[in-house]
């Protein structure tokens, strides 16, 4: 579990904005959920068999014996709260979005912790294929405005109810002749969660199943039919994509269309955003038979992907250099005068020589310095400094809140 220290949260904060601004644009409102949950929803959502459930939820009894446990992921928590404020009633369609801190006990390596922050985005009430494309624009529109270039969208369909059942027997019927080859953790999966062998980082399991049957051979025509529409949206709206019949997912609740926003520059922890079609959750947890589909981007993943790109701090507008008691005073409350005129002002605090103080105005990266000393207060004239270019010039204290808010409009 990290700190987000100041050096690092102005990336944060411009990677939630930019979320904010982008998801609006689809028409998406933003839902907040508690962090802790009813160990139940998760149990019954992510499924008893996977990795999340069986080996990373952080579980508790509170002080009345209720099992509850920190979100390891947002969509059952949004779902739970979809059904119970019977979000469907007031319209059909919900397009929601969320962000905030989940919790996973894996093991820690870049990109991958035990509190980890994901924006996520899910749409209710449409099975329209039309939708998943929709998602998946609004995905890498985010990605185009977040400045993240360097990856890729891989796609697939898991199928539904009718056809993974079969898809799940011929990869079992596969699998048995290769069992001696897999891993421990893979002859248990072909026990509980065949399709997860798929997905194993061990070299030799990825060996053993290279010729693996692959599940986009036996989609029923329905979702066959969905999938192939899926394509064609995304064609007519230019997203590149590259199908990955081996993708498989490590939460049990989708069906048909899968996803996942893949780098090659964060090691094995190469998903930075991830998602897919739910169509069964709703009912199963217990409210409308509704369809749905969304998404998460893991925050660390895209902060450590804009790398170098560090978003910066903004700039002082105006660092005011006072010399002497009087001029502090006056320097002081000019300075409130201009914060509440929405500019940025600094100042020293102590008396500083001015050189002392210019430097701190340097490391600060100031636009403008002002100077006042016994000399400028007397005159009513202070001095001017542009630090961009070392122009020096006098400006009229009477006034000085305008000229300076017209000096730095637009910085
Ligand atoms: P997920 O694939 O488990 O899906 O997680 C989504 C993303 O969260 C991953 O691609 C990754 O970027 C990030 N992530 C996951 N675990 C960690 C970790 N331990 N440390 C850092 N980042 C991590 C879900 O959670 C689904 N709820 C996504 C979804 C929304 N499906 C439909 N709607």
């Amino acid at each position: 579990m990290n700190d987000i220290l100041p050096s690092d949260v102005e990336t944060w904060q411009f990677l939630e904005r930019e979320a904010h601004r982008i998801f609006k644009l689809y028409g998406f409102a933003e839902i907040r959920v508690p962090v802790v949950e009813k160990t139940e929803l998760f149990c019954r959502s992510i499924g008893e068999t996977t990795d999340i459930v069986e080996k990373e939820m952080y579980t508790f009894d509170d002080r009345s014996s209720n099992s509850l446990t920190l979100r390891p992921e947002g969509t059952a928590p949004v779902m739970r709260s979809f059904i119970e404020h019977k979000l469907h009633a007031l319209d059909p369609v919900s397009k929601l979005y969320y962000m905030g801190p989940m919790f996973r006990y894996e093991r820690p390596q870049k990109g991958r912790y035990r509190q980890f922050h994901q924006i996520g985005a899910e749409a209710i009430g449409v099975d329209d294929p039309m939708m998943d494309a929709q998602v998946l624009a609004m995905l890498c529109h985010y990605f185009d405005a977040v400045g993240i270039d360097n990856v890729e969208l891989h796609v697939n369909s898991l199928g539904c109810q009718e056809c993974r059942p079969q898809y799940r027997q011929a990869l079992t019927g596969y699998l048995e002749s290769r069992l001696d080859k897999l891993c421990a953790d893979c002859q248990r999966r072909y026990q509980t969660n065949p399709l997860r062998v798929l997905d194993c980082k061990v070299p030799a399991c990825q060996e053993a199943t290279k010729d693996a049957p692959s599940v986009l051979d036996l989609l029923c025509s329905g979702c066959n039919d969905h999938f192939a529409q899926v394509r064609q949206h995304l064609q007519e709206l230019q997203i590149d994509y590259t199908i990955n019949a081996r993708m498989v997912r490590g939460l049990d609740y989708y069906t048909k269309t899968t996803f996942e926003m893949v780098t090659n520059q964060l090691g094995s922890q190469n998903a930075v955003a991830a998602g897919g079609r739910y169509d069964g959750l709703i009912k199963e947890l217990g409210g409308p038979a509704l369809p749905g589909i969304g998404f998460a981007m893991g925050v660390e993943r895209l902060v450590l992907m804009k790398g170098e790109q560090q978003v910066q701090p903004p700039r002082p507008d105006v660092f005011l250099a006072a010399l002497g008691e009087a001029a502090g005073q006056k320097a002081f409350a000019l300075m409130y005068r201009l914060q509440r005129l929405d500019l940025r002002a600094e100042m020293a605090f102590t008396g500083k020589s001015l050189k002392a103080q210019m430097r701190r105005a340097g490391k600060l990266n100031a636009r403008y310095v002002l100077m006042l000393g016994e000399e400028e207060l007397a005159s009513g004239q202070a001095q001017l400094r542009d630090m961009d270019n070392g122009s020096q010039e006098p400006i009229a204290l009477e006034g000085i809140e305008q000229a300076l808010l017209e000096k730095t409009r637009g910085n």
